[in-house]
């Protein structure tokens, strides 16, 4: 493509290896904070067929804050961004036939040793949940380890608890006991009040559907055993209790997941919370049990997505955008 600039005529083109690496790097190495790249393939044999593949970068991002008082006490603090070099590792791949040989493993370490010439701090991978191959070889061979930090959810001072259902009679031998040897049936949820950081209110509702809201609460304050459901005060600031983390296995989890949900209602109620809501998959199997108004519940978000580029994330998932989904998923409560 040509873009007429007079003297400084523009052309976009495809990038030649042969002709242009030299210069891209110059100019990599001019810019700064660019990222750095590197490709390594493994060779084997006499035909030095190319049997492995990684490629990696390098970039700098920001992780925090710092906050500095400057030399004069009547100044405000300054804020100064703190950053660190993070290596990524993408596109490991290794032939089929050539697998379990010790390739992929070579292929990481000559990777990390560029990382760290060029000072990366971290070096970073992600993969399917599902891919044993790669997760094992990242794990157990080259020592990283899961970034998913569920002790700071669970130490978080807005999650109010995670809560176990089991049938009665079922004696508690602490949690190592109940996950080498789980009863039939159990459910488990967590809950997180939202209403310490921030409330929600209804507006622009007619007055009549105020009344009628107001209605069914007082009918089912005056006959609770009515059932009559009751609209919640939604129409002034209110908080929500937001249920994570649900899960459960056996005959009777869905009644649990049920008794667990009644439970973070009264609880919501201790809080001062008008509202509790969950997130679940279209698919989670627990998802008839949690006690819900249709009229109030989104059925289906629609997740979009496009595949910016053709020669990454190939695990077992193959092209993501096919994928199927999954049957249940987490929500992370920080996010919600
Ligand atoms: C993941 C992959 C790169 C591993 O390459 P490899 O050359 O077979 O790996 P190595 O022979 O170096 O194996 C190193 C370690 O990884 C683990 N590993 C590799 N393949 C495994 C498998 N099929 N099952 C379980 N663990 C496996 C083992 O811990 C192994 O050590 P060990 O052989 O002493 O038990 C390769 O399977 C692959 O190309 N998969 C498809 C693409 C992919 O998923 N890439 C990763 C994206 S990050």
């Amino acid at each position: 493509m040509e873009e007429g600039m007079g003297a400084n005529m523009l052309v976009i083109r495809e990038l030649d290896m042969n002709r242009d690496t030299p210069r891209v790097e110059e100019l990599e190495r001019r810019i700064r904070n660019s990222p750095s790249f590197l490709m390594l393939v493994a060779e084997m044999g006499p035909g030095k067929e190319i049997v492995g593949i990684i490629r990696g970068c390098i970039k700098v991002v920001s992780c925090g804050q710092n906050l500095t008082r400057p030399r004069n006490e009547d100044s405000d603090l300054k804020v100064k961004p703190i950053c660190t070099k993070l290596a990524y590792i993408l596109g490991l791949r290794v032939s089929p036939s050539h697998r379990r040989k010790g390739i992929g493993l070579r292929l990481v370490n000559r990777m990390e040793e560029w990382f760290r010439r060029n000072g990366a701090d971290y070096s970073y991978m992600a993969t399917e949940l599902d891919n044993k191959p790669s997760l094992n070889l990242f794990t157990q061979k080259c020592h990283y380890t899961p970034n998913f930090d569920i002790d700071r959810i669970v130490e978080n001072r807005l999650n109010v608890g995670t809560f176990l259902a089991v049938s009665i009679g079922y004696s508690w031998s602490g949690l190592d006991g109940f996950l080498s040897d789980p009863p039939e049936s159990w459910a488990l949820l967590s809950a997180w009040n939202c209403k310490e950081v921030f409330t929600l209110e209804v507006k622009g509702a007619s007055f009549a559907r105020r009344l009628v809201a107001k209605a069914t609460r007082m009918v089912d304050r005056a006959l609770p055993w009515l059932r009559i459901p009751s609209v919640p005060e939604v129409f002034r600031p209110f908080g929500l209790l937001f249920l994570y983390g649900l899960g459960g296995q056996g005959p009777r989890a869905a009644k649990m997941v049920t008794a667990l949900c009644g439970h973070a209602h009264n609880m919501a109620r201790g809080l001062g919370c008008g509202v509790v809501v969950t997130e679940v998959a279209s698919q989670e199997p627990w998802r008839l049990a949690i006690p819900h108004w249709k009229r109030l519940s989104y059925t289906e978000d629609v997740w979009c997505i496009k595949r910016l580029q053709e020669d990454y994330s190939d695990g077992p998932l193959g092209d993501w955008t096919k994928s199927p989904p999954r049957i249940s998923i987490f929500v992370d409560p920080r996010e919600f």
